[in-house]
């Protein structure tokens, strides 16, 4: 079955219009034998006279929570890896006018969702959102919803067989039930135009092909007010001059209230300007160059074993972020949701953003690839107007290879075509350090392509050191910027000593590792930043050690619990005498 009523473009400002929230408490069955389209479980069947009898029924069952992953609501279902059905009713009036948008903003991995009995989209990709125009399917009164949900992991998906995170299932962000003129604004993408301070760029579609449309800009701050007319595809595309215009940057996060009219469709957001781009080897914000003091993290809180889904999650997870020192965070390894995005733009970091194209991909499927291209246009398309966002990445450690080559290199171009004002990089972990040259090198086809290379390197841990830190030399891309953008060790909280011993798992030999690598570090010529691995302790399948793991990464330079390391207060450190 097609969903006959997904759009494929994302609306512009979700969170910005009028609505509903589905989020609550759901109904839900446990579906492991992929019995529920037989089944109709996308109708809230009852038994009805006699002889009539429901076995998967939802009165009585499973009860989960959205936005919330599965894994960590019921006990049975912490290593679950399936299909499981949420339902629910809900009320809405119908009255001819307004279009009604359902809007999903992540469901992991993949779903078909279900209205009334009619499946109105389908969607694959756990981190970004999508959305249907339901209008002609609402009812007056009660509606019933349905999401099949599956997290299954598979050869040919974006990310593929396994990776370094938990498998985390289910409709892990908000629900949304919108409301909008008939007439509103589809898309809009405003940013400063490259080379000038004084002219932004506006890109605006309307959801309807009409021509001749006023649509004004305001930004009431700047006294501001400009209009367009559309032309016959709706679109208006066009130049706006500003006066006294404040750049945003990680030392002064400004941000703007944008409202675009267009009719009766009214809506404002939060919007910062610069510019970002790159002069040689250096990384350059509003003209500026700047040394990223970047973290990574996952969209996870260790604590609680769960995924991150709200705004005081967010808060935690960029606050930890600040207060390490850093103007810089990388959102492992997926489009985060937009709580995290947006805080951190508020609090002025800059943000290396990337698709979940993870080490084992089926680079030769040509799905697989259609796959990655919706991803990185919905991440682009959620995010272009977050100025925060400098960076965007389109693989993690893959393997140089013809097909693989192949396939960044149209997806890069693809990525470019969407959105030229940002950098494109990808990070690699195949800088290896060559005893002949005496120097690491880097041999791969693709790499050459992008703005800024990234380098996950684990020098200490999962290679040892062939000389002292001191010593070692880099010659890796020397032509453009190169980011650390992975380095660091496993250390569980609490156990110290043994400083010189990799498999004592302790503090003092992870502070130790980051100040080797740090000065290792100072002999590459093109560095323009760093980011360890990672911010907290998080959950991983990969990782098994009873006793020093039990299946968290403790890479971490914060514990599960939020306890600093010794390696926490050398980054720390670090960063303050940047
Ligand atoms: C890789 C990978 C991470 C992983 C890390 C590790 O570089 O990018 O996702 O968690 O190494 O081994 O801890």
């Amino acid at each position: 079955m097609k969903a006959l009523f997904l759009l494929l473009t994302l609306i512009f400002a979700p969170y910005a219009r009028d609505g509903v929230s589905l989020n609550g408490e759901w109904s839900a069955i446990v579906d492991q034998y992929d019995k529920g389209m037989n089944k109709k479980l996308f109708t809230d069947a009852v038994p009805s006279g006699k002889t009539d009898f429901v076995e998967f029924s939802y009165e009585g069952g499973l009860k989960l929570q959205v936005p919330g992953d599965w894994n960590h609501q019921d006990p049975g279902l912490w290593w679950y890896e399936g299909t499981i059905w949420y339902a629910r009713h809900f009320q809405a009036s119908s009255r001819p006018g307004p279009s009604r948008i359902l809007y999903f903003a992540g469901v992991s991995h993949r779903c078909e969702v279900f209205l009334n009995g009619v499946l109105v989209m389908e969607h694959e990709g756990a981190f970004t959102p999508f959305q249907a125009d339901v209008t002609s399917i609402l009812k007056d009164g009660d509606n019933f919803l349905a999401v099949r949900v599956n997290n299954n992991r598979r050869k040919e998906a974006i990310p593929a067989m396994s990776f370094d995170w938990w498998n985390y299932g289910g409709i892990t962000r908000d629900v949304m039930l919108l409301e909008v003129p008939q007439v509103h604004v589809k898309e809009a993408f405003l940013r400063l135009k490259k080379g000038t301070t004084d002219t932004l760029l506006a890109d605006i579609t309307l959801a309807e092909p009409l021509e001749g449309v006023a649509v004004t800009v305001s930004i009431p701050e700047l006294k501001l007010e400009k209009s367009f007319f559309t032309d016959a595809s709706g679109k208006v595309s066009g130049e706006i001059r500003v006066k006294r215009l404040k750049l945003w940057s990680p030392q002064a996060p400004k941000l703007y209230d944008v409202t675009i009219t267009a009719l009766a469709d009214k809506v404002t957001e939060r919007i910062g300007f610069r510019d970002i781009g790159v002069d040689g080897t250096s990384i350059l914000v509003n003209g500026n160059p700047v040394f990223l003091k970047c973290i990574s993290f996952h969209e996870e809180i260790p604590m609680e074993r769960r995924r991150a889904c709200t705004a005081e999650d967010a808060r935690m997870l960029v606050d930890a972020a600040v207060e390490l020192g850093c103007n810089a965070i990388r959102l492992a390894h997926y489009p985060q949701n937009e709580f995290i995005v947006r805080y951190a733009e508020e609090k002025g970091l800059l943000i290396w953003e990337e698709i979940p194209l993870w080490q084992g991909i089926d680079f030769s499927n040509e799905e697989t690839y259609r796959k990655a291209e919706t991803y990185l246009y919905e991440m682009i398309a959620r995010d272009r107007n977050r100025c925060a966002i400098g960076f965007w990445s389109i693989s993690n450690e893959t393997r140089p290879a013809p097909d693989r080559d192949a396939f960044l290199s149209r997806l890069l171009a693809y990525g470019r075509s969407l959105d030229s004002s940002r950098l494109f990089a990808s990070a690699f972990d195949v800088a290896y350090y060559i005893p002949e040259a005496d120097e690491f090198r880097m041999n791969d086809g693709f790499a050459g392509q992008l703005d800024v290379v990234g380098i996950n390197k684990y020098m200490g841990w999962y290679a040892p050191w062939p000389k002292s830190a001191a010593e070692l030399r880099w010659n890796v891309f020397t032509d453009k910027p190169l980011i650390i953008s992975e380095f660091g060790c496993e250390a569980k909280a609490g156990v110290f000593g043994n400083g010189d011993t990799a498999s004592s798992w302790s503090e003092d030999y992870q502070a130790s590792l980051y100040r080797d690598n740090l000065r290792m570090f100072e002999n590459i010529p093109n560095l323009a930043g760093v980011s360890p691995w990672v911010l907290y302790d998080f959950l991983s399948p990969y990782r098994q050690h009873p006793v020093n793991q039990a299946f968290f990464n403790r890479k971490g330079v914060l514990s599960d619990k939020g306890e600093k390391k010794k390696a926490w207060y050398v980054m720390n450190d670090y960063y303050s005498k940047r």
